[in-house]
């Protein structure tokens, strides 16, 4: 079953309403299955504009995230073709485009990807307009070090009202130093790099999986990257790329959510797919709160240890650190732990905002502005991003509001230990990352239902 995707302005704007009602209380067993993650498989489709040529995605997720992407390359002219029943995403960017104003007010503030479309519009138009940015709203989110990188690779840049219009006759390589080493500038440099002339050196980059991943895909493609200790990446620009077939990389963060819910309910999760390799510092920290997992040839099973749950004291931090996207399922989980732990936020100043809806619900979560942990950038600027969880608390169901993707499993997982029945509305925002979530519900034998209009 192939669905090409065109110029589809016209469709309706994606939704976020709907309400999960959920019976909670019980633990929750089964098998589920992640797929390519929503952190990379956009990045993988950004990557294919490089060249004139085929390039095929495989194992790609149904999120939103990826369709909204699908949706911005048809509407500049791509093709892309995704087969429902294998998952795989084709995609000829042989007829693009430059952006025009229309779409870009269509995908205004939807998503943060079309900022990674500098580099590959520039290098094939020697222009490029990004719409104003979308996301979710966890801090500032500034895209300063993008846009200071892509001055240094010679475009010049103009900040209009409804977005950024970049020109660059020529790009360069250049000598880039990141104040932090920050994921989506770190996939910047890098997409603009490969085919910009002569040497990059990227130094204090990302090197989260995804950025690997990212790299293994453009290796492919005929790019010439090398990855040097201590984040140094080296590009050496090439004049073309070529299409490649790709496996995306499975979602750790999916991974990690359901891992929270099994521990948390006190049932038993099998998460086909998960990688081990990408999931070291999550494991420490889940052992160490009481978490027992079993690594198989196909995926990893999660459970609560026979020994019971466990405050510790973390702090988020860039790979390999404890992701920030695992923070909110994690602390949820350590609700239900004997004692009190501490989680200080490092990555983003404003991802706490959550904690509220669960103190609504029976947990004992204090917030703090100073750094419980090693020294952040956050410490004096007076934002709440340490976290105080005492526990167990019994959670009682509620009426909550999904305020950004993660917080919203947070809710779900709030949701199933809680006694009683929550309504958790805004549960339309858990597609932008969590595929298939009512099936896997379903499959998990979680007693819910969804009302309003969100059916998916
Ligand atoms: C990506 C992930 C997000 C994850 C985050 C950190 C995607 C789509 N999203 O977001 O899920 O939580 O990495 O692992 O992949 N910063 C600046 N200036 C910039 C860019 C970033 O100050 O120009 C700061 C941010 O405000 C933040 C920190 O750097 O405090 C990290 O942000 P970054 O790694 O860029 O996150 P994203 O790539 O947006």
């Amino acid at each position: 079953m192939n669905a090409t995707l065109q110029n589809t302005l016209n469709a309706p704007r994606y939704r976020n309403d709907g309400t999960l009602v959920i019976q909670g209380g019980r633990p929750i067993h089964g098998t589920i299955k992640v797929r390519g993650a929503k952190n990379s498989v956009p990045k993988n489709m950004v990557a294919a504009l490089l060249t004139e040529e085929i390039t095929e995605i495989r194992s790609v997720a149904d999120v939103r995230d990826v369709a909204i992407m699908a949706e911005l390359v048809a509407a500049i002219g791509g093709q892309v073709t995704r087969n429902a029943l294998d998952g795989s995403l084709t995609m000829d960017p042989r007829h693009i485009a430059p952006m025009s104003p229309d779409t870009a007010a269509h995908f205004s503030d939807i998503s943060r990807i079309p900022i990674l479309l500098c580099g590959p519009l520039l290098h094939r138009f020697g222009e490029a307009f990004i719409p104003n940015l979308g996301g979710c709203v966890i801090g500032a989110r500034p895209i300063d070090f993008h846009l200071a990188a892509l001055k240094q690779f010679g475009a010049t840049l103009e900040e209009r009202a409804d977005g950024i219009y970049l020109t660059a006759t020529h790009l360069r390589g250049a000598r880039i130093n990141l104040d932090f080493p920050s994921v989506g500038a770190t996939e910047q440099v890098i997409l603009t790099a490969v085919l910009a002339e002569g040497e990059t050196e990227l130094s204090n980059a990302a090197v989260e999986p995804e950025i690997m991943d990212l790299i293994g895909q453009l290796q492919k493609m005929g790019a010439q990257i090398t990855v040097e200790t201590d984040r140094v990446i080296r590009i050496n620009g090439v004049k073309k790329l070529r299409g490649c077939v790709h496996v995306a990389l499975p979602d750790r963060l999916e991974v990690a959510s359901w891992a929270c819910a099994a521990a948390a309910t006190d049932g038993e999760i099998f998460v086909e797919g998960a990688r081990h390799g990408d999931l070291f510092a999550f494991l420490n920290a889940y052992m160490r709160a009481g978490g027992d997992f079993e690594v198989t040839e196909t995926g990893i099973w999660f459970r609560r240890s026979q020994q019971g749950l466990h405050p510790v004291c973390l702090e988020t931090g860039v790979h390999p650190g404890f992701m920030t996207d695992w923070q909110q399922p994690f602390a949820t989980m350590l609700t239900q732990a004997a004692g009190v732990s501490i989680i200080h936020e490092t990555v983003y100043e404003g991802r706490f905002g959550y904690v509220h809806a669960l103190n609504k619900m029976g947990a004992n979560i204090a917030l703090r502005t100073d750094c419980l942990g090693s020294r952040c950038r956050f410490g004096r600027l007076n934002h709440e991003h340490s976290a105080i969880i005492s526990g167990p608390t019994p959670m009682q169901g509620s009426h909550i509001a999904i305020p950004d993707l993660r917080a919203g499993f947070s809710y779900v997982i709030a949701g199933l230990i809680a006694n009683g029945t929550s309504h958790i509305s805004n549960i339309g925002l858990i597609q932008r990352g969590y595929e298939f979530f009512n099936e896997k519900l379903t499959s998990l034998n979680v007693d819910f239902e969804i009302t309003g209009r969100n059916n998916k």
